[in-house]
């Protein structure tokens, strides 16, 4: 059944979403808040989530709890919290991740130890840690990147992991099909965030950047909140296992 256009989406419904803090997880935590949801955010910084409390507000529908997605131990206290207070999840988005961008010879093994434990290692434990409190016909989108889809020279290791996790929307949809739970990836393109501000730091990548981009501008948190919106709510049952650029037209055309 359809929510009526102008009403809430989300009202009764609880989210998780992982690196709520900031960047899109934070963007996509005040959308859902202002959409009647219960949402709970989480990220390893308790200061970087008491500041996202207080910006978003607080209040009985929020939930802030320190946890690595890398770490199994910590999910399960997390989602423990998450069944004391809520009872249960509607919407998992699964969206924390980390960038290292460098050319492949200097990468360390720590370098792809980190990044493969938070972006690959942390989505996939983060839905099966979920999966218990998730109700049937609920639903799943997962962040992953539009590097999956062309070759940043830099972004091997980042882009592979990106490939991991939009894979697992494609196999979790069939995986999770007998209980209705739709899977789908995001794949932002070059989003205004603290991880594109560190990874692209100078003024002239930024615009070799941004002119790489159709539409000739790097996109807001915002707007990748409300596609993953789209993907989590009604309006998308029907929506499964795709993986949605929200990119500017980065991946797919050529600026004139
Ligand atoms: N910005 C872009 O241009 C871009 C493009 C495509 C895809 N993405 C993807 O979008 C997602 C969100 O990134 P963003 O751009 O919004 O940058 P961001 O502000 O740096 O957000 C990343 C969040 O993930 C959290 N995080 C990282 N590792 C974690 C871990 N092991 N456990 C729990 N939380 C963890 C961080 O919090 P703590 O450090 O406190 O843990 C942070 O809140 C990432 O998956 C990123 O790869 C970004």
């Amino acid at each position: 059944m359809q929510t009526a256009p102008g009403a809430a989406r989300f009202t009764g419904k609880v989210a998780l979403i992982t690196g709520g803090a900031t960047g899109m997880g934070l963007a996509t935590a005040r959308l859902l808040l202002r959409e009647g949801a219960k949402v709970v955010i989480t990220g390893r910084s308790e200061d970087r989530l008491k500041r996202a409390a207080e910006d978003l507000g607080g209040g009985e529908r929020l939930l802030a709890v320190a946890a690595d997605v890398s770490r199994p131990a910590d999910l399960a206290r997390l989602t423990a919290e998450i069944r004391r207070r809520f009872d249960h999840l509607d919407t998992v988005f699964a969206n924390a991740g980390v960038g290292v961008f460098k050319r492949l010879e200097e990468f360390t093994e720590e370098d792809f130890d980190s990044v493969v434990a938070a972006n690959f290692k942390g989505v996939f434990f983060t839905v099966q840690h979920a999966l218990p409190l998730l109700r049937d016909g609920g639903s799943v989108v997962i962040n992953a990147s539009w590097t999956h889809h062309k070759g940043l020279a830099v972004g091997s290791l980042y882009a592979a992991t990106k490939a991991a996790a939009a894979n697992l929307a494609k196999t979790l949809a069939s995986d999770l099909a007998p209980r209705s739970i739709r899977v789908n990836s995001v794949s932002p393109g070059y989003i205004a965030t603290d991880m594109f501000r560190e990874a692209v730091s100078s003024a002239e990548a930024r615009e070799a950047s941004r002119q790489q981009v159709v539409l000739k501008r790097i996109g807001t948190p915002e707007e990748v909140a409300s596609a993953v919106a789209f993907l989590a709510s009604d309006a998308a049952s029907y929506v499964n296992g795709v993986d949605l650029l929200v990119d500017g037209g980065v991946a797919n055309s050529i600026p004139a």
